[in-house]
């Protein structure tokens, strides 16, 4: 007879204990079981870039249902064939590696730093320089990369081949920069740092520094990119080109989908049996990830994120003029948006939650605001009026 005691909750307790649960949503809204609506301005962590239950992706996925699920890379996937193709045709790269989520994207682009070194006899070019404030994922090489404590204490044990300088700070890293660097990494738009844009300047000197050095750039647009900054990647805006770079969050709307994408001559060492995942480029996640860049290359889409984040910017300004006490800044680009607070913005957070808003965290004492690409102007000003009724709350 089993007598270990009753557990309410099989899950680890790693999450916390969120108690607030959805039963359904639809565009930026969700409802609990109950019927209760909140405007969901969290979109899964910038995943759901089409909102909820987008009719194009539930199609896609109910057609793909009932056809084929999953048969592996032991055999040609179409759907991943085309998608992969379809992302060349709008970026930089010429080759891509399909796997499940954001760190293992993050992962694959760091295998293939490594073995392109490794492939030229120069394996001892194998350490990443990363920025602080960065974030890269939750696996080993991810969280080692990153240098958070909260995330690294107890994982990460020695040296794992990663070296941090300051974000911004272009001599300290023309000073990190030794014989064993292999690579520099960095998010164009950092996210869960505190939304914080780098500048062109700024990329433009890293870029230079990387082809002097002879060292790669990747650039970790996990949650930057497809579409979220108003280009289908953030780097298309700030004008400067990397080597690799990882995808994934809204690459499946909220189907779980990463990819790595890659220049031909950084791919060519990735040869047969070199790296794999059973699920990267499932039929199903891929006819999805198809489906999301059927409507995010329609035209105006991306324009339209842009002039939807200059509204919610715009009157996110009119709120720091308002409320100058509890309020700092606004940073970030198109509908990936960070409000910098002088109050605390996790007491912000719960008032706007009892308000029915949903918005995320993010360092530096900010909150992000993520709403779906696809987001309405009256769902932004609906926003808008929320947070005005919560910071009179807190002021
Ligand atoms: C920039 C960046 N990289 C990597 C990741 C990790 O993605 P995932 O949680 O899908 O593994 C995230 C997730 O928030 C991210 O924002």
């Amino acid at each position: 007879m089993n007598s270990a005691p009753h557990k309410t909750n099989a899950l680890m307790d790693n999450y916390g204990s969120p108690s607030l649960e959805f039963d359904h949503g639809r565009g930026s809204e969700l409802f609990t079981a109950d019927g209760e609506r909140y405007l969901d301005f969290t979109m899964g962590i910038a995943v759901n870039c089409l909102g909820h239950c987008h009719p194009t992706l539930v199609k896609a996925l109910s057609e793909q249902a009932e056809k084929l699920w999953h048969t592996s890379n032991l055999f040609r996937i179409t759907q991943a064939e085309r998608l992969g193709q379809r992302l060349v045709d709008h970026s930089f790269a010429d080759k891509v590696f399909f796997c499940n989520s954001g760190a293992e994207a993050v992962e694959a682009c760091y295998k293939t730093i490594r073995r392109y070194f490794f492939a030229k006899g120069e394996a001892h070019k194998h350490r990443i320089i990363s920025l602080t404030s960065s974030f890269h994922g939750r696996t080993l090489s991810t969280i080692a990369s990153a240098f958070n404590k909260a995330h690294t204490d107890g994982f990460v044990i020695g040296d794992s081949g990663f070296d941090q300088v300051e974000f911004g700070d272009i001599d300290a890293l023309a000073n990190a920069i030794g014989d064993n660097t292999a690579a520099v990494v960095l998010e164009p738009v950092q996210g869960e740092g505190g939304i914080r844009p780098a500048t062109t300047d700024y990329l433009e000197a890293v870029r230079a520094l990387c082809d002097e050095k002879n060292i790669l750039l990747m650039f970790d647009e996990v949650q930057s990119g497809m579409g979220r900054t108003g280009s289908l990647y953030a780097y298309q805006q700030l004008g400067v080109i990397p080597d690799l770079l990882a995808s994934a969050k809204g690459l499946g709307g909220g189907f779980p989908i990463g990819a790595c994408l890659c220049s031909a001559e950084v791919a060519a060492s990735m040869t047969a049996g070199s790296h794999g995942s059973t699920f990267g480029g499932n039929p199903l996640a891929t006819a999805v990830g198809n489906a999301v860049l059927d409507e995010m290359l329609a035209p105006g889409f991306l324009d339209n994120v842009k002039r939807t984040g200059l509204h919610l910017r715009s009157g996110l300004e009119e709120l720091i003029s308002s409320f100058p006490e509890l309020l700092e800044e606004v940073t970030g680009m198109g509908l990936m948006v960070g409000l910098k607070c002088h109050t605390d913005a996790a007491a912000l957070i719960g008032e706007l939650q009892n308000r029915h808003l949903l918005v995320v965290k993010a360092g530096g004492n900010s909150i992000r605001l993520l709403p779906a690409l696809n987001v309405k102007q009256e769902e932004i000003d609906e926003a808008l009026a929320i947070l005005r009724s919560a910071l009179e709350a807190l002021s």
